[in-house]
């Protein structure tokens, strides 16, 4: 076949897999049993259950079938994915991607050294910055899948970071890019990394 064919077929098959992205409003009532712990808009109360509103939606979905599948271990979640059709989990992510993710404050102590972290790297340990996958202001960059971090409760994302660290949470793909950038991360890293970035938007 002539090559401009196959190029504008993969074209065509791209535009397709954009097309067959959820349903946000069908989203919504799949989505209820979630809103126990997430909030009914995505924006959690507790500390430990993750903000998802706002979150972009190719890495929600990536999250549901890493859980759904064992990839990624949520206790909390046992059982609960497992009657969910794929297209039930895309609309699930179309919806609390659509909501507007709430913002929180940074621990004013731990302000400077959190900003320094994020946006400089530790250079002499080989680590990059935060900002070059995350976006400066920790809106990630959704259609690469890196997550939105920015407002996101610090006790979550301090135990992402230790569980990525500690090599609990493994599904960072084949580069382990969390991995390793994690473990050149002290606890005192990792406390003020994540306030600052609760209050980053
Ligand atoms: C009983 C509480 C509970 C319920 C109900 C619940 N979750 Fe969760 N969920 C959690 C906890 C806790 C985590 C984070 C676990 C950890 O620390 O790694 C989580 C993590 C997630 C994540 C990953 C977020 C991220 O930023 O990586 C997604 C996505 C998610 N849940 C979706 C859902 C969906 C969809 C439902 C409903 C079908 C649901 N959850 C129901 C407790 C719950
Ligand atoms: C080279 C790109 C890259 C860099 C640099 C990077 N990250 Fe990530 N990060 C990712 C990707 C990709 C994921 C999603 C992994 C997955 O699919 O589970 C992620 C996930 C995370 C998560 C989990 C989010 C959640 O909702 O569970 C946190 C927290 C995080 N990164 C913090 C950081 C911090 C802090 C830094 C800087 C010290 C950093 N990242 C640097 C690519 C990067």
């Amino acid at each position: 076949m002539n090559k401009l064919i196959v190029s504008l077929l993969l074209t065509l098959g791209l535009v397709g897999v954009a097309n067959a992205a959820g349903d946000a409003k069908a989203g919504q009532a799949k989505a209820a049993v979630c809103g126990a712990c997430h909030g009914a808009d995505g924006n959690s109360m507790a500390p430990n259950f993750p903000k998802l509103a706002g979150q972009g939606e190719r890495y929600l979905l990536k999250q549901m079938h890493d859980i759904k599948d064992g990839k990624r271990t949520v206790l909390e979640m046992t059982g609960l994915l497992t009657n969910l059709s794929d297209e039930d989990l895309a609309d699930i992510a179309a919806y609390f991607s659509s909501q507007n993710g709430s913002v929180g404050a940074a621990d004013p102590k731990l302000v400077a050294q959190g900003e320094a972290l994020f946006r400089g790297g530790k250079l002499a340990e080989g680590m990059p910055a935060c900002t070059g996958c995350h976006n400066p202001a920790g809106q990630g960059n959704a259609e690469a899948g890196f997550p939105h971090l920015g407002g996101q409760h610090a006790a979550y994302t301090a135990k992402q970071l230790t569980a990525f660290r500690e090599g609990e949470r493994t599904n960072d793909g084949d580069a382990m890019i969390m991995r390793s950038i994690a473990g050149k991360l002290s606890n005192k890293d990792i406390a003020a990394i994540s306030s600052y970035i609760e209050g980053l938007h």
